[in-house]
């Protein structure tokens, strides 16, 4: 279970003459998404959910700085004060510019990242890989190089690297936002398998017609 209980963040800026100076990324916001939960969360321009996604991977406060009141809670421990491995070994993260999260030039290394960071057997990744490629239709945009894929490709790459992570909390921020029809109805399939399997799913979305028969809640901010 996540709960956010009074969460409000501002973010650590720096203006020109080297101030800091705070901006407001969420104010007073309670939340509570229960484990197997399909949760969306939209909202204008501005409104908060890429913070909110931060804040359950624990990006904030580990990466991006700030200031930060209330309690982020994964399973009732407090995420801000957990080493963001911890945190990573059970929440896997599409983010909304596929290019800021990868680490391999090849596209079945970067698969295979994740899962090899949480020591799994060699043997297994192999096999989980050769399902997700079959899963998700992608066998053909294994061992390429990263950088000569579309958008969409490389957003697709990252569902399939947390597919054989298999984290049981998925956050995804904007993951249709580089995707055609035909891709978001493979977003939509690998959607509907991670719930199957119980994972519990926060996604940021102004595009919500693809989520309206798996969503089970949603959140405007
Ligand atoms: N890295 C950052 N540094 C400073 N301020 C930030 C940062 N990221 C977000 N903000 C600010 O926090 C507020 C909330 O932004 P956030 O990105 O969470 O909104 P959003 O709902 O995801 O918007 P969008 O729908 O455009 O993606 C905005 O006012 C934004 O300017
Ligand atoms: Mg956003």
């Amino acid at each position: 279970m996540i709960e956010f209980k009074n969460v409000s963040f501002s973010y650590n800026t720096v203006n020109i003459d080297g101030e800091t100076i705070p901006v407001d990324g969420l104010k007073d916001f309670n939340l509570t998404v229960n484990k197997g939960e399909l949760l969306v969360l939209t909202g204008s321009s501005g409104c908060g959910k890429t913070t909110v996604t931060r804040l359950i991977n624990g990006l904030i406060p580990h990466y991006y700085k700030g200031e930060i009141r209330g309690s982020v809670t994964l399973n009732g421990e407090n995420i801000s004060e957990k080493p963001i491995y911890e945190t990573a070994a059970h929440v896997g993260s599409v983010f909304q510019n596929p290019r800021s999260q990868f680490f391999n030039v090849n596209t079945t290394d970067e698969i295979a990242f994740a899962a090899e960071n949480r020591k799994t057997d060699p043997a297994v990744i192999k096999e989980r890989i050769a399902d997700t490629a079959k899963i998700m239709g992608i066998e053909k945009l294994l061992n390429r190089n990263i950088f000569e894929l579309s958008g969409g490709e490389k957003q697709i790459i990252a569902c399939a690297g947390i597919n054989v992570l298999s984290p049981e909390i998925v956050v995804l921020d904007e993951p249709s936002s580089n995707l055609d029809i035909a891709v978001i109805e493979k977003l939509k399939e690998v959607l509907a398998l991670w719930k199957t399997q119980g994972k519990t799913i926060i996604i940021a979305e102004h595009r919500l017609y693809f989520l309206r028969e798996l969503a089970d809640r949603m959140r405007i901010l």
